[in-house]
């Protein structure tokens, strides 16, 4: 049986925020968070009684309070350093399978592997510009007390300069091997910065106010009967369709681990750490922050109402105008800054339902199903207006972004292939188009200088949508264009035969990105400047990808 929807209120992440200490590090908001684990209902209802099923998930709290999933939400400013104390009060053992044979070489960290110990974290702040140590860099994981710590742990305190424009930026855990597990048992939170600029908007009453501002983290989950968390490969209860486990060898004791899945996803949508919530709300505009937070799994997202969302927000800032759109794909990691519009008195009384029609895998797999991860939430158009202003959308949101000189870039062929594991799993792989696939422990091939600008040309040879994320930079699409994926070779850049137009992103698509949707059979020109010195991360943000070696370092010199 499936759960009900609609029927709790939508956690609020804007109610539900960290309060800085400001005299601690002067000139900067000191934090304290740490990641513990704690039983939460997640809207979860016994079937036969109707008692609440808590779960045990993991989260982050404020030292003293709580920990929670999602984490509380930061508040930054451009302009003004935040200082944040990350630590782990988790427990030994992972809530979740971990395969110790994905991610797992030796290491000189007097461990035999990264794979151990199993309950390992360090946190990345997604789109943010931050400087090398205070990244998350995958092998800069810790565990609780700091006792151990990965080959490029450097610290406890992590430095945001908050340099950068307004932004839905979010935090979550990056740890080497098990991301995907600890993302899943609910590591992230938001992380939002404001400027000059989006104040003025709100004050002059061109972008909804602070009460109207609503961030949403979309995630898919599976649950057991009793409400516990289901991953793939211990899923048997579950009451989705179940996977079938699959078991794999531990590379250093033998012993017989369940595999990582290809993909995960599940069969019940959560938004803000809620199932199918539904959100009240006056007959007016609202700013609604769509954050994917998922594993895997993509969303097309309509309204049920038929209305657009008026999108005036990418993952790294606002658009240079607003741009209406009747859907919205959300790879995840994505961002989409939307202005929804709840003020058509035929919607009042009426629930308008948020959609989702993006196949398993995208773009070519299985079909939504239209009771479960079709819906994604609602919101019920039913209190009355308190402000008699609404929020009236300007016709631009700032001054035009700055577009990057092309002349004088350099170019990189990179190329995104599947190949085989050492157990006959499908490994997905980042590589070069001249070397193929490469692992995270192969050489470093990307190699900016500092204040390079570069076009980063990736040829998805896969069959699937891959979103590439960049650690540091915020770029731009330049275009995507059809290639002959049957020609290509990787490791032979000469095979590339583009097969069509190299056509420019959609509008919504022109803002500042972090991660893009890399099509299959397409080759997409992301441009961006890197600016700081130091080691950094490129992947796909599937989490079951990235934590199964489609992830590479790269620096900047
Ligand atoms: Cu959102 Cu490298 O991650
Ligand atoms: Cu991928």
């Amino acid at each position: 049986a499936t759960q009900p929807k609609f029927v709790h209120a939508l956690p609020n992440p804007l109610a539900h925020t960290l309060v800085p200490d400001v005299d601690r590090h002067p000139g900067a908001d000191y934090y304290e968070v740490r990641m513990g684990e704690t039983r939460q209902d997640l809207g979860l209802r016994d079937p036969e009684t109707g008692r609440p099923l808590l779960t045990t998930v993991w989260g982050y709290g404020a030292a003293g309070e709580s920990p929670t999933y999602p984490g509380p939400t930061f508040l930054a400013r451009q302009g003004r350093p935040a200082r944040v104390r990350w630590e782990s009060a988790l427990p030994r053992d992972h809530l979740l399978p971990v395969d110790t044979s994905v991610h797992c070489g030796p290491y000189k960290g007097g461990h035999e592997s990264h794979c151990r110990p199993y309950v390992r974290t360090v946190v990345h702040l997604h789109g943010g510009h931050v400087p090398d140590h205070s990244d998350g860099y995958p092998e800069a994981w810790f565990t609780p007390g700091f006792a151990e710590t990965g080959p490029h742990w450097t610290r406890e305190v992590y430095d945001y300069p908050n340099d950068q424009e307004a932004a839905t930026l979010w935090y979550h855990d990056h740890a080497m091997g098990i991301t995907r597990l600890n993302v899943y048992a609910g590591l992230a939170g938001f992380y939002l910065v404001t400027d000059e600029n989006e104040e003025r908007l709100v004050r002059d009453g061109a972008l909804p106010a602070r009460r109207y501002d609503i961030p949403l983290l979309i995630q898919d989950r599976s649950f057991r009967r009793d409400g516990s968390l289901a991953y793939a490969g211990d899923i048997e209860e579950a009451e989705g369709p179940a996977e079938k486990r699959r078991e794999v060898r531990d590379p250093i004791t033998e012993d017989r681990v369940p595999s990582i899945e290809p993909e995960f996803f599940g069969e019940t949508i959560l938004v803000n750490g809620k199932i199918w919530p539904v959100l009240e709300v006056e007959p007016r505009r609202y700013r609604l922050r769509l954050l994917n937070g998922s594993n895997a799994r993509f969303y097309r997202l309509t309204l049920s109402s038929g209305q657009p969302f008026h999108q005036i927000g990418t993952d790294g800032g606002l658009l240079d105008a607003p741009v209406p759109r009747r859907q919205l794909l959300l790879s995840p990691a994505e961002r989409a800054d939307v202005v929804v519009d709840f003020g058509d008195p035929a919607l009042g009384g009426r629930t308008v339902v948020l959609r989702n029609d993006a196949p398993t895998p995208f773009p070519d797999g299985d079909p939504v199903d239209p009771q479960t991860t079709g819906v994604v939430m609602a919101f019920r158009v039913t209190l009355a207006r308190s402000d008699a202003r609404d929020a009236v959308l300007p016709a631009r949101l700032r001054a035009p972004i700055p577009r990057h000189d092309t002349a004088g870039a350099t170019t990189r062929q990179l190329t995104l292939v599947e190949e085989k594991d050492d157990y006959g799993r499908v490994l997905p792989l980042l590589g070069t188009a001249a070397q193929g696939g490469l692992r995270w422990d192969d050489a470093i091939t990307e190699t900016p200088r500092v204040g390079d600008t570069e076009i980063w040309s990736v040829i998805n040879a896969t069959g699937d949508a891959h979103p590439i994320h960049l650690h540091l930079v915020q770029f731009l699409i330049l275009d995507r264009q059809p290639f002959d994926r049957e020609a290509f070779e990787p490791g032979k850049p000469k095979t590339v035969k583009p097969t069509g137009q190299r056509t420019p992103p959609p509008k919504g698509d022109a803002g500042w990105k972090d991660t893009a949707v890399m099509q299959p059979g397409e080759i997409t020109r992301v441009i961006a400047r890197f600016d700081l010195p130091g080691l950094y991360a490129w992947h796909c943000h599937i989490l079951e990808h990235e934590d199964h070696e489609m992830m590479r370092p790269y620096r900047v010199k």
